[in-house]
């Protein structure tokens, strides 16, 4: 368990480790220890590694511990590192990870710390063996070639440790009156080297030098034998690394903390490039040997100041480093940022494209419901004006028949079979009449046919008077392209009135031009031009215009109404019909016109307007302007005695019977009776001015003959001209 944990924790730290850009090579840092000079040598490794674009470097620490650093880099190689740098522990104890690494193809550049390993790709360090020698032979000569000298030496198993203490043994072998009065294990900390050190000083004796493996050794003990009590006068430190910076060797010799010491290099930018060299495949020496230096009281000023000098360029460079990539960091989120509202933006224009495309396709969807809608509609129309007529022939006629004697004759089975034969016919009617509700209540939503239909019947009904009451001089166009219907009109209408026929609107316009009738019936679904547009056109015509029409059809939608009134119809009866129901609009419109006739009787007064103004049709604008038209002619030309109608017609672009019949219709005057009201009517006005004799007056509104005008002023006005 403890183990697994362990093994999960190395391999999270191996991979938090690892920078997490994108890059070609991964190099695996596998660093020993964790302290000042590994921390500079990782801090050249990472500058360096800003100049190659395409490296990551993956920093692990054993914290002197030679299997947590096995495991460390086994995690590495696990993680897929193309090269990996090791600093060995100790030089035995961790050769087969190394072994493991360089038998997988890895190559591994082994630096400053020996291995037992033959399978690393390159070596790099500094000569341990030769900075032991120099710094016995600095001793002997600070000594004097005589003296005792105590030894902390580094970690026990690690090749530096090893390697100092042969070059330090074997130059001391020419000084023989210098001797090493002990040598202490250490393990490269001050914390060590002062225990060891304070441990063995109480059986040590006259000491003059103290040989640090390295510089924090040499503290570690000056730091012993400054506390023991026993110690007249401190023996003389040297030590090993002569780091620079604040608590580095240097600065220690500087200060006269240590007497000496030895550069020791880092060198993690020359790492680096090693290891590019072999991951590219360019030249490169296997095995390195660093130059290095003794740091004396002599140098150690020179030394720290050019070091400063170096830190602070470093820091500068790191700065400049730091700003580098805040921006290269800006310059990225602008990208993903652009990238992003780019995207945004094509998200917005695929979805508007997509709303817009679904918001045509329910417009289709719409318009062809609709259109279906509309197409059945016309269907069930068709169908009922196809049902409705046959119906009208059965009903009209069985209803006529119903009212003769003849039915009251009847045996008992006959009569009874001609009720069924009735009460069948209305069901039938009421059945398609339930039908064509059904459809328009769906499509419209508006007044049904039977609420339509009713309210037609409640109008005729209060408007029906007794029709035998009528003069039988009205002349009737029926417009019908159904024979029988054409028939079956007549039978009903003939005996009150003059009828016309027309079978298509055509021939209707043409006849009712020409024999100008007091009304029209016409049909609305006729081939060659439907009901509407003969309506339209006749209501149009100047001559015509005044007529009543009466649209007749199996239409009875709402629109179907709208249409036919907008088309200028005065009535709009539904088939089937009942024979009183037609006869009593008829009349009802006839009548009607007599109402506006009354209007224009007395064409040159003013005539307020008749109370219940709903019962009167005023005149279309197209009649007004007829009549005015006309009283304009008639002023102009009115003391013109020789005017006859023909040329009055004639002047307004009409035929004598045209004038004659569109002026009675009109007016209920002949165009002569009129004439003569509009002379005496303006006689009137100037026998009121009192300014001109009768007989003048007689002569300028157009009478031959004084005596004949008195005649018809007193006609007219029931009284003669002299009593005005
Ligand atoms: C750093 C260090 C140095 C010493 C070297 C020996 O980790 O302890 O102080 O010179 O290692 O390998």
């Amino acid at each position: 368990m403890t183990k697994a944990f362990i093994y999960f924790f190395v391999l999270l730290t191996v991979f938090s480790s690892c920078g997490s850009k994108k890059t070609k090579y991964k190099i695996g840092i596998s660093q020993c220890s964790e302290d000042v000079w590994r921390n500079k040598q990782n801090a050249e490794l990472e500058m360096e590694s800003n100049f190659h674009e395409d490296v990551t470097l993956c920093f692990v620490t054993a914290y002197d511990d030679s299997r947590r650093q096995i495991q460390q880099i086994d995690s590495l190689v696990a993680s897929g590192i193309d090269l990996l740098i090791v600093a060995p522990n100790q030089t035995e104890s961790i050769s087969e990870a190394i072994d493991r690494t360089a038998e997988k193809n890895i190559p591994v550049i082994v630096f400053e710390r020996k291995t037992d390993s033959e399978k690393y790709t390159a070596f790099m360090s500094a000569d341990n063996y030769e900075m032991g020698f120099q710094m016995a032979r600095y001793i002997a000569s600070l000594l004097s070639g005589k003296g005792r000298v105590l030894e902390v030496k580094g970690l026990p198993g690690s090749s530096p440790a090893a390697e100092r203490h042969e070059g330090f043994v074997n130059a001391l072998k020419d000084f023989p009156e210098i001797e090493i009065a002990a040598s202490v294990e250490g393990d490269w900390t001050q914390e060590k080297a002062y225990t060891e050190v304070k441990q063995i000083l109480p059986q040590l004796e006259n000491i003059d030098l103290v040989f640090g493996h390295n510089d924090r050794s040499a503290l570690g003990a000056r730091k012993a034998f400054e506390e023991s009590s026993n110690i007249k006068k401190l023996p003389k430190f040297c030590g090993i690394d002569g780091l620079p910076g604040k608590n580095g060797g240097i600065k220690l010799v500087r200060d006269s903390l240590l007497d000496a010491s030895y550069i020791y290099p880092t060198c993690g930018d020359k790492l680096l490039i090693l290891a590019l060299d072999i991951l590219e495949g360019r030249q490169y020496q296997k095995e390195t040997l660093l130059s290095s230096a003794i740091v004396t009281p002599e140098n150690a000023s020179v030394l720290y100041m050019s070091s400063e000098e170096i830190i602070s360029q470093r820091n500068h460079l790191e700065i400049l480093r730091n700003k580098a990539e805040n921006y290269l960091q800006d310059l990225t989120n602008q990208k993903f940022i652009t990238i992003l509202a780019a995207c945004v933006v094509i998200l917005l224009l695929v979805m508007l494209v997509v709303v817009y495309k679904y918001w045509l396709e329910k417009n289709r969807i719409n318009l062809e419901r609709e259109k279906m809608a509309q197409q059945q509609l016309e269907f069930y129309t068709e169908i009922s004006h196809q049902l409705r007529t046959p119906l009208t022939l059965i009903e009209g006629p069985l209803s006529t028949l119903n009212a003769t004697d003849e039915i009251k004759k009847l045996s008992p089975e006959n009569s009874e079979m001609f009720t069924v034969l009735c009460r069948n016919t209305s069901r039938l009617s009421e059945l398609i009449n339930r039908l064509l509700e059904k459809q328009s209540g769906k499509h419209s939503g508006g007044l049904s046919f039977s609420e339509i239909d009713a309210l037609t019947v409640k109008t005729a009904a209060q408007e029906t008077v007794p029709v035998k009451t009528l003069e039988n001089t009205f002349t009737l166009l029926i417009v019908d392209d159904n024979a029988d219907i054409l028939a079956y009109l007549r039978r009903i209408l003939s005996p009150y009135y003059n009828v016309l026929e027309a079978s298509d609107g055509n021939i209707g316009l043409q006849t009712a031009e020409k024999e100008v009738p007091d009304l029209i019936i016409s049909d609305i679904m006729m081939p060659v031009m439907d009901g509407l547009e003969f309506c339209r056109r006749a209501k149009e015509n100047i001559i015509t215009s005044h007529i009543p029409v009466i649209l007749l059809t199996a239409r009875s939608l709402d629109e179907n109404f709208v249409e036919g009134f907008k088309s200028g119809a005065d009535a709009y009866i539904t088939k089937p019909f009942s024979e009183d129901l037609l006869l009593a609009r008829i009349d009802n419109l006839l009548k009607n016109r007599h109402l506006l006739k009354n209007i224009w009787e007395k064409v040159s007064e003013p005539q307020p307007q008749p109370k219940a103004a709903e019962e009167v049709e005023k005149p279309t604008e197209v009649e007004d302007a007829f009549i005015q038209r006309f009283k304009a002619y008639v002023d102009k030309k009115l003391s013109d005695s020789e005017l006859s109608v023909e040329t009055i017609a004639a002047d307004l672009g009409l035929s004598r019977v045209q004038l004659y019949r569109k002026i009675k219709a009109l007016t209920g005057c002949t165009p002569v009776d009129l004439l003569r009201k509009a002379r005496l009517n303006a006689a009137m006005n100037l026998l009121k001015k009192g300014t001109m004799s009768i007989s003048e007056i007689a002569y300028s509104v157009g009478f031959t003959a004084p005596s004949y005008f008195t005649k018809c002023f007193k006609d007219e006005y029931g009284m003669p001209p002299g009593e005005v």
